[in-house]
């Protein structure tokens, strides 16, 4: 039996997450936050007093690290560095910046590859991440770009901070949001781009409502559902 795969990429905060969740409840797939992953990896160095940037003593920790999912009565999925939930934990701030850092590293790509294309061979996914159209799965189904002006997605990620009762400040938050960009878009390996036969979808000007709207129509064609 072959599964169905949807890839969406995209900078963060275009709304990957919350319309590809939502997606994958719509079809009945299960969901993969690819970066929550990587966020992972870097809350690990975090901890252990790694700088996420120190390529070689990111890869001396790998043999030591464990990350597993896991998806909960609700639906959320959960993600365990070494056995502990740490799934709040990887949304702080900080933890943003260092998911960044370690996922330019090459040998961090290579590790958590299997990982992801494992999960796509055993189940109908919904996959959001920066390289699943590209690297990840070049075979999905269907492919969605999407994106959104990054002063609008500053914003959302300003909002959603704060909804969190955590401290922000919008100006720092766009700084974030275009460094991140950059990094994401100019590493040598697996760089964020859309690939080519990718649906560009730009939420810049749509509410989350509409986005999904648009999503959904283009998956039930796409996928003759
Ligand atoms: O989507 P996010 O903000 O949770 O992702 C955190 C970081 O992980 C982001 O800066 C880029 C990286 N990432 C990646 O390189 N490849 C992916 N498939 C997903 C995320």
């Amino acid at each position: 039996m072959s599964f169905r795969a949807i890839a969406i990429d995209g900078p963060s905060g275009a709304g990957k997450s919350t319309l590809a969740k939502r997606l994958a409840q719509g079809l009945g797939f299960l969901y993969l936050d690819t970066g929550a992953i990587y966020r992972t990896v870097g809350l690990y160095a975090l901890r252990q007093g790694v700088a996420p940037g120190d390529e070689a003593a990111v890869l001396a920790l790998l043999p030591s690290l464990t990350v597993t999912t896991a998806y909960a009565q609700d639906g959320l999925q959960h993600m365990y560095l070494n056995g502990e939930d740490v799934t709040e934990a990887i949304r702080q701030h900080q933890v943003s910046d260092a998911a960044s850092q370690v996922s330019a590293i090459p040998g961090v790509r290579a590790y958590l590859l299997e990982m992801q294309r494992r999960f796509a061979r055993e189940n109908d996914v919904v996959m959001d991440g920066r390289d699943i159209g590209t690297v990840v799965l070049p075979d999905a189904q269907l492919k969605i770009f999407l994106t959104a002006q990054p002063e609008a997605r500053a914003r959302r990620r300003y909002d959603e901070l704060i909804a969190r009762g955590q401290q922000a400040d919008y100006e720092q938050v766009l700084r974030d949001v275009m460094d991140r960009d950059w990094r994401d878009t100019h590493r040598d390996i697996a760089p964020l781009r859309q690939a080519e036969d990718a649906v560009a979808v730009d939420t810049t000007q749509l509410t989350l409502e509409e986005s999904w709207e648009r999503l959904f129509q283009i998956a039930k064609e796409r996928l003759s559902l």
